[in-house]
């Protein structure tokens, strides 16, 4: 296995990487992404730095990494440079494979505490940031996950991504929108482009991949031109369909057919890794996070997410509300994709 600055360097590879999805891709999500394969390297949900650096109680469930360590990749956020050290001088003590900062979430919670995308208001400062951490950062890799910025201003977006460079960043990840759109908007790749003809650092590609025909698309696959990416990262759609990225790396291997899923043996599997590897606590808010996206496989998904959302704290009840689903309706119980 090369490293994942070598995997984004080859150009005969295009690495799949899972996205950073807060509450959602937490260990048993990404051990059940690695049961069906096709997925390359792994994205943790942010970790507060100043909680990591208070040594918190759950802390050690954020940066559980398991047999998936070394493709690992585990990303801070916060706004106090001191902080963010602090909080990669602990990282360095288990195993990883990288650290990446989160310029560009703008949750409206990250952002009134300086995270995510405030990073994104001046080049100089989240240059300053980079520069900082790349020597206590080691042999591990240093990146960036960025967005558009706060407006859709080009000579703003290309002078903030060449500032990162100069700072020593190994790779950049471009989720493109800018800061006001919301999650459900579809980014506009022609930013990757740009991006990837701005800077020499790999880029990676991220944003509304889904399924076949949208990867295809931004990939450059079946005649289409692509947008020049060197890796794509996938969020909601491989929460939704954990088994995506299998499908993803089959097709990008020139596999033309797709398989079958049974999704009461993945609602079952997802339960039990998360039973298994997250605290009881944090069961109930995971799995309706989970299972927001996973109905979404279903036909009456929507109705379903409703009764999930009536257990309320209920674990057990959202449980059993997707299992009646499966019993009536045994004509959905397995996906082809
Ligand atoms: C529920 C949710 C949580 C997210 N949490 C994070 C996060 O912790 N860190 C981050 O950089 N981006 C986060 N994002 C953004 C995703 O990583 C990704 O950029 C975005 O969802 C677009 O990719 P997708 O269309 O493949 O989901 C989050 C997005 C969603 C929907």
């Amino acid at each position: 296995m090369g490293t994942l600055l070598s995997d984004l360097k080859n150009p005969d590879k295009k690495p799949l990487l899972a996205a950073p999805l807060a509450e959602l891709s937490h260990l048993p999500l990404r051990l059940l992404i690695e049961e069906f394969g096709g997925c390359d390297w792994y994205f943790t949900e942010m970790i507060s730095a100043g909680a990591l650096r208070a040594a918190s109680p759950y802390e050690d469930f954020y940066t559980a990494a398991g047999s998936l360590a070394d493709r690992t990749v585990f990303q801070l956020a916060g706004s106090d440079p001191d902080a963010f050290a602090a909080a990669v001088e602990r990282l360095l003590e288990i195993p990883g494979a990288g650290i990446d900062i989160n310029m560009g979430c703008s949750a409206f919670t990250a952002v009134q505490k300086g995270w995510g995308i405030e990073w994104m208001r001046d080049p100089r400062r989240a240059a300053d940031l980079i520069a900082y951490l790349r020597p206590l950062i080691k042999d591990r890799t240093l990146s960036v996950k960025m967005r558009i910025g706060w407006t859709a201003d080009e000579g703003f977006f290309k002078e903030f991504a060449a500032a990162l460079e100069s700072a020593g960043v190994d790779f950049l990840t471009l989720n493109p929108q800018i800061k006001k759109e919301s999650r459900g908007r579809s980014g506009d790749w022609k930013w990757v482009k740009l991006l990837k003809e701005t800077v020499s650092v790999p880029v990676i590609g991220n944003g509304n991949i889904i399924d076949s025909e949208t990867f295809a698309f931004r990939a450059g696959l079946n005649g289409f031109p692509g947008f020049g990416a060197d890796g794509f990262m996938i969020g909601r759609g491989g929460v939704a369909r954990p088994w995506l990225f299998k499908r993803l790396s089959d097709l990008q291997n020139g596999a033309a057919a797709g398989f079958e899923v049974d999704l009461t043996a993945v609602f079952d599997r997802f339960t039990e890794l998360l039973r298994l590897y997250q605290p009881p606590e944090f069961y109930p808010s995971r799995l309706s996070r989970f299972l927001f996206y996973f109905c979404g496989n279903f036909r009456f998904g929507h109705r379903l997410f409703s009764e999930v959302k009536k257990a309320g704290r209920n674990g057990n009840e959202m449980e059993a509300a997707v299992r009646g689903y499966l019993n009536r309706h045994p004509e959905e119980r397995f996906s082809r994709i």
